[in-house]
């Protein structure tokens, strides 16, 4: 993907080079418009090293011109994004104003154009300010911030331009990029572990910690998803551009993902929801009577059978966790529960929970397919394009097929 990153004048300009690196590494080309307020911020020296190209600062560098156009980098821009964007820029966009190159070439592309908004908090909040915002979206541009925190300008507020990272992440899947294989589609990922109360103080949970469905989630986003992420308790943030919905117990999740399966494409169960739950759960704390206590235990709801049972069903993904025996048990899910996919990983004191890593062998009707130990972040990526493909081809072979019967009648003098 060709991308046209446009930096205008803002301290969070400093944070560019790390924004360049993070998308190369997805495969992107990056050429740098820089405008000479960002010049102030960050040097063209450090911005040409890490891009690899030489920036592009002047709308009447003749050199430059020569070799291409700013028509031409218009043309070649298959993405622009400007981040930082200060209100001048804004402005300038909205105003539809070409002082300089980076304004003129966004006149001059047909290229989508994303926007990393950066200033500070009152002015982000000034009417005009927010005219401008108004007018882009509607004009089809992706605003992608900005995050709430502490300012440079010392202040905490609605302002800061998203990390380089979640900017990274929206941009390799956002609408009209050519990575966006689930454009358009609805993924629902849950994700964590379940905690079911005994009493006000204790509860029953597992060793789930989230990282596998957040990294799911992220990965459906990153191909263009709109994703919903339905969350146990986990000590996690949530993914740029991911629609968090929290919940603690087994019913609470079942509850939350029926509220929203309408619209989904494709669902994935990367959550650890507890079998069992407690009979009841006590109103006060238990106090210590006996040696020994029983606790009754009857059973959770089960929330991606219910989900692959449903006429008509998403694309069902679900994920098995076993200590042994991993494909058999994970075939016999599959089989079970009528999923389109099951995901099998070994999980145990070295594996599986809590881990930053994860390997596992994908299942489905007919096929399989393994992944090497891998970060769960990069696994996901490469498992969400393997279900990209599967949701395709399941859904081609759904699809009535037209036969078209013609009749000649051969009618003779
Ligand atoms: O969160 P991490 O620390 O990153 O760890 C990741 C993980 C090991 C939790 C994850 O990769 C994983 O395997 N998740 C599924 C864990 C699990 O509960 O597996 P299971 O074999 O018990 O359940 C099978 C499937 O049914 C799962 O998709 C599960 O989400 C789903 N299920 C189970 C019970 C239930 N009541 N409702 C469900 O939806």
């Amino acid at each position: 993907m060709n991308i046209v990153l446009g930096i205008s004048g803002g301290i969070a300009a400093y944070k560019t080079p790390d924004l360049v690196r993070r998308l190369k590494e997805r495969g992107a080309e990056v050429q740098i418009v820089l405008t000479a307020s960002g010049e102030e911020f960050v040097t063209p020296t450090a911005l040409q090293a890490v891009s690899g190209r030489p920036i592009r600062n002047n709308l009447w560098d003749k050199e430059a011109e020569a070799s291409m156009s700013h028509i031409e980098l218009a043309r070649w821009a298959e993405l622009v994004l400007i981040a930082p964007a200060t209100a001048e820029i804004m402005s300038r966009l909205a105003g539809g104003g070409a002082p300089d190159l980076l304004s003129t070439l966004c006149l001059a592309t047909e290229a989508p154009i994303a926007v990393a908004p950066a200033m500070n908090r009152v002015m982000w909040a000034n009417p005009a300010v927010q005219a401008n915002r108004r007018l882009l979206e509607e004009r089809g541009m992706t605003i992608l911030g900005p995050d709430t925190g502490s300012q440079a300008c010392g202040e905490i507020g609605a302002g800061r331009m998203i990390e380089p990272e979640a900017i990274a992440d929206a941009i390799v899947g956002a609408p009209g990029s050519r990575r966006g294989a689930l454009a358009g589609k609805t993924v629902m990922v849950t994700a964590g572990p379940t905690r079911e109360p005994i009493d006000p103080v204790r509860y029953i949970t597992n060793r789930s910690s989230g990282k596998m469905g957040y990294a799911m989630a992220r990965a459906a986003r990153a191909h263009g998803a709109r994703a919903i992420l339905v969350s146990g308790p986990v000590a996690l943030d949530p993914p740029y551009g991911v629609e968090l919905h929290r919940t603690e117990t087994a019913e609470q999740m079942y509850a939350k993902t029926h509220e929203l399966i309408g619209d989904v494409d494709v669902f994935i169960a990367a959550a650890a929801v507890s079998d069992y739950r407690p009979a009841g759960s006590h109103v006060k704390k238990i106090k210590k009577t006996a040696d020994t206590m029983t606790l009754e235990l009857v059973r959770s709801p089960d929330i991606l059978a219910s989900v692959a049972a449903l006429d008509p069903a998403p694309f069902t993904v679900g994920f098995a966790a076993e200590t042994h025996e991993v494909e058999t048990y994970a075939k016999a899910k599959l089989d079970k529960k009528r999923l389109d996919m099951i995901v099998a990983n070994r999980v145990g004191a070295d594996c599986g929970f809590d881990f930053d890593d994860n390997a596992v062998t994908v299942y489905w009707p007919g096929g399989e397919q393994a992944f090497a130990e891998a970060a769960k972040i990069e696994l996901a990526e490469d498992l969400m394009a393997l279900i990209a493909e599967r949701y395709e081809t399941v859904r081609e072979e759904a699809e009535p097929r037209l036969v078209i019967v013609s009749s000649i009648a051969a009618s003779k003098d």
